[in-house]
């Protein structure tokens, strides 16, 4: 079984997604095994997209994440980091592919209303960025 973190993002979280986006990860056979609804501080979504920093798009990409609550998870499956990232779609949603979260949900690439993890080294550090091991219910 793989492990791969997820966040509902600000857009969708304001929008009352939260349950139809869990049910795209439940139908798909991902199983929730840890959550919480955070606040992001900026400290705490700077450090979270480090890997962007310098890009055009990191400040208001920053702006955005802090500015509404966000369901971080972590999600566990067959193939889990993989199966989030298809159920997602592109990071662009006009690109994505029909019946993913972003093609139905996303307002624009930055307000795209999911993160998945997008290899087992991300998966691992985001997971511990959120969780302590004893929140995670294996
Ligand atoms: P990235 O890690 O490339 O995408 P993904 O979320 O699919 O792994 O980028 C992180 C986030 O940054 C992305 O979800 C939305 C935002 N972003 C933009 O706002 N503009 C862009 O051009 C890109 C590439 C990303
Ligand atoms: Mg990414």
């Amino acid at each position: 079984m793989e492990r791969t973190f997820s966040i509902i993002k600000p857009d969708a979280v304001k929008r009352n997604l939260i349950g139809e986006i869990l049910q795209r990860f439940e139908r798909n056979g991902l199983r929730v095994v840890a959550s919480k609804m955070i606040r992001l501080s900026r400290e705490q979504a700077e450090g979270f997209y480090a890997e962007h920093k310098g890009r055009d798009f990191y400040e208001p990409l920053i702006e955005y994440m802090i500015s509404a609550p966000v369901i971080v998870q972590v999600l566990e499956g067959e193939g889990a980091i993989a199966k989030n990232r298809e159920i997602m779609g592109a990071t662009d949603p006009s690109k994505a592919a029909e019946g993913t979260i972003r093609a139905d949900f996303a307002l624009s690439v930055r307000e795209n209303s999911a993160h998945g993890s997008d290899s087992p080294e991300s998966a691992a550090r985001e997971i511990a960025y959120f969780f302590s091991t004893i929140e995670i219910c294996g």
